[in-house]
């Protein structure tokens, strides 16, 4: 069954956008280290995809800063990508609204972005192979910059990740009960693998320097560019 956002998060999906800022610490700072990244490697005229890119705030963000650009947004949730439509209609046919589960083959593109989305995948050898498939699609010099979480599996390192991003939700509101129950049941459905995994999918997939671009554990802006 397609992932549904209203049944993942508890919320329903007018309100996505404020709740996301109260669980993701660093949700704005990532969006603006992802696009101080594609200032650097797309071409003005670039075409870029937004894997998992719900209800466009990062696609609107790319086509507002890259005025000739153009952004796939793919999701496979409706309800979120209805939402996107409404952000993105201004921007008329520079940004497409595409019903598709990231783990489809990618068409040739300019850069690659996806922001708290690819998390979803457990399996790392499928992990694997969507990051083979954002390889085969970039065209020289182009950019994978993914913003997600990635947990250290050394124990004390990952409490103190865990206890930092918590201190974050109760700061916005929630009560430290809901802020574990939120934890409990994203680890139901969601896997945030170790830097070091990430890095290396990435040069199993073909990326000569998969980096770290941004980091304030446990939250990452990681990827690669295709030499
Ligand atoms: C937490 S939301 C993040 C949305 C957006 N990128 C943002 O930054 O706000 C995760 C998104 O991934 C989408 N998603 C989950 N599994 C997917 C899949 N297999 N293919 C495409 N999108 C998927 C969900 O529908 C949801 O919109």
């Amino acid at each position: 069954m397609a992932h549904s956002v209203s049944d993942h998060l508890h919320v329903m999906i007018a309100d996505y956008d404020r709740f996301i800022r109260t669980v993701i610490p660093h949700y704005e700072t990532m969006r603006a280290v992802q696009l101080e990244l594609l200032a650097r490697c797309l071409p003005s005229d670039g075409r870029v995809i937004d894997l998992g890119g719900g209800t466009g705030a990062l696609a609107r963000a790319v086509a507002e800063k890259f005025p000739a650009a153009c952004v796939e947004i793919w999701d496979t949730d409706p309800a979120m990508l209805e939402v996107a439509q409404e952000r993105c209609a201004a921007f008329g046919d520079r940004v497409h609204l595409i019903e598709r589960s990231f783990a489809e083959p990618l068409s040739a593109c300019d850069a690659v972005v996806a922001c708290i989305a690819l998390h979803h995948v457990k399996d790392m050898a499928e992990k694997g192979k969507i990051y083979a498939n954002v390889f085969r699609a970039l065209r020289p010099g182009g950019i994978f910059a993914n913003a997600d979480c990635v947990m250290s599996e050394t124990s004390a390192v990952r409490a103190a990740s865990y206890e930092g991003w918590a201190k974050f939700m109760e700061e916005q509101g929630l009560s430290p009960a809901e802020t574990q129950q939120q934890f409990a049941e994203w680890a139901n459905e969601d896997y945030y693998p170790p830097l070091a995994t990430e890095l290396r999918l990435l040069a199993e997939a073909g990326f000569a320097e998969p980096d770290c671009f941004w980091r304030t554990a446990p939250f990452t802006v990681f990827g690669g560019v295709r030499s």
